[in-house]
């Protein structure tokens, strides 16, 4: 099976969402989320297109407009076989965690990317191959009512700046950032 990574936004205290939306809004976080989603690294065959698996329930949280995610290949999880993607192109729906990874396919697909929501990140985040965890972290409190895992530190340990940029192959801003009352870092947590 092909490591994949989770990519989540976050704050001090782990929060992730509120009644099925983001608490916050943060263009160069999204940005960010669309550069590192879509980047097939370098040396990699141009044709690949990386994978984005997501819960039923982070799917309807993304404005119909911008669904699928354009030049990835979206996997919805859901328990209902009759869900309706309502025709979404290079999407897939299926029941399992097990079942969206073994869809990934190397002649056809570059890194595989666990976007949430909370249901999705538990699910992953505890098996070997969850390899990196690219976290917005968030340092504000603000409400919420869905919650990323705590972050095992026995499991992962948090990378160099260094090793953020290696991995998304750009420059990213070092440090805290601040977006109008909003401050933020880009993190990157790595299995050890
Ligand atoms: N800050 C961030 O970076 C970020 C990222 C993504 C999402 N979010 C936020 O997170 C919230 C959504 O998270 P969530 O945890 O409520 O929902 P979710 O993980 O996106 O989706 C949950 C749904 O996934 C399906 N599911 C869950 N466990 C399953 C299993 N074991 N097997 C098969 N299907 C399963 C079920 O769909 P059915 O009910 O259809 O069976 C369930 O209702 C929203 O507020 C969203 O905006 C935040």
């Amino acid at each position: 099976m092909k490591p994949y990574t989770l990519i989540v936004a976050a704050t001090k205290t782990l929060g992730i969402g509120i009644g099925g939306g983001l608490p916050w809004r943060l263009p160069k976080d999204m940005a960010f989320f669309k550069h590192v989603t879509t980047l097939i690294p370098t040396n990699s065959p141009e044709h690949l297109q990386n994978v984005v698996i997501m819960g039923r329930v982070t799917w309807e949280s993304i404005p119909p407009k911008f669904r699928p995610l354009a030049g990835r290949f979206n996997i919805v999880i859901s328990r209902n076989p009759d869900y309706d993607l309502q025709g979404a192109p290079n999407t897939v729906l299926v029941d399992s965690l097990e079942k969206a990874l073994s869809l990934v396919d190397d002649e056809r697909h570059g890194r595989v990317f666990v976007i949430g929501g909370a249901h999705m990140y538990r699910l992953a985040m505890g098996e070997k191959h969850c390899s990196h965890i690219l976290m917005t972290r968030i340092e504000s409190n603000i409400e919420c009512d869905t919650f990323f895992p705590a972050i095992n530190d026995q499991e992962f340990h948090r990378a160099s700046h260094q090793e953020l940029e290696t991995y998304v192959e750009q420059v990213v801003p070092q440090g805290i950032q601040t977006h109008k009352d909003l401050e933020y870092e880009f993190l990157l947590y790595v299995r050890s």
